[in-house]
């Protein structure tokens, strides 16, 4: 089982997204063996369902978010291969909560692995309007084909 855990701030808005994203993207192309995830840095939001505007807008893209808010906890570094941070401050924060530097392995910039959008954060849309969510969906669904891409990769070399 390879393990992707998605992870932004609150868990309300961008890693939800992601979370569904790839986990339709992995559906479609028959992936097995993948367990997916999203997480916050804090508890601020848990147990709670994603934002109402990013489930509007998701939905429109044909994907229901119903994931519940978690915090980060540091087990998630033997539970999750793939920490992908949706920001560069999120991966900042992340790195700073590993236990040792082999935890450090299990951290990416998800948008390392976009295509498009490749390198780029995905701007926190929390205060933003309506078209910040579609840019984080659209930047979220790049940087997912391109992880995809590049775990499929891996798990035919292994
Ligand atoms: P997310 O967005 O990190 O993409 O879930 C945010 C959600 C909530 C807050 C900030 C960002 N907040 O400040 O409550």
């Amino acid at each position: 089982m390879t393990g992707v855990l998605f992870v932004c701030l609150g868990n309300i808005c961008r890693s939800p997204a992601g979370e569904a994203l790839f986990r339709r993207l992995a559906e479609e192309t028959d992936v097995a063996g993948v367990d997916v995830a999203s997480c916050g840095l804090g508890p601020w939001h848990e147990g709670q369902l994603p934002d109402a505007r990013m489930r509007k807008a998701a939905g429109e893209r044909g994907l229901d978010l119903n994931s519940r808010a978690m915090a980060f906890e540091q087990k998630f570094f033997d539970d999750y291969q793939y920490i992908l941070a949706a920001d560069r401050s999120i991966l900042h924060e992340l790195k700073a909560r590993v236990r040792g530097p082999s935890d450090l392995d299990h951290l990416f910039l998800l948008g390392d692995f976009g295509e498009k959008y490749v390198g780029q954060d995905v701007p926190d849309p929390f205060h933003g309007t309506e078209a910040d969510f579609e840019v984080a969906l659209d930047m979220l669904d790049d940087h997912c084909e391109g992880f995809l891409a590049h775990l499929l990769d891996q798990l035919s070399s292994s």
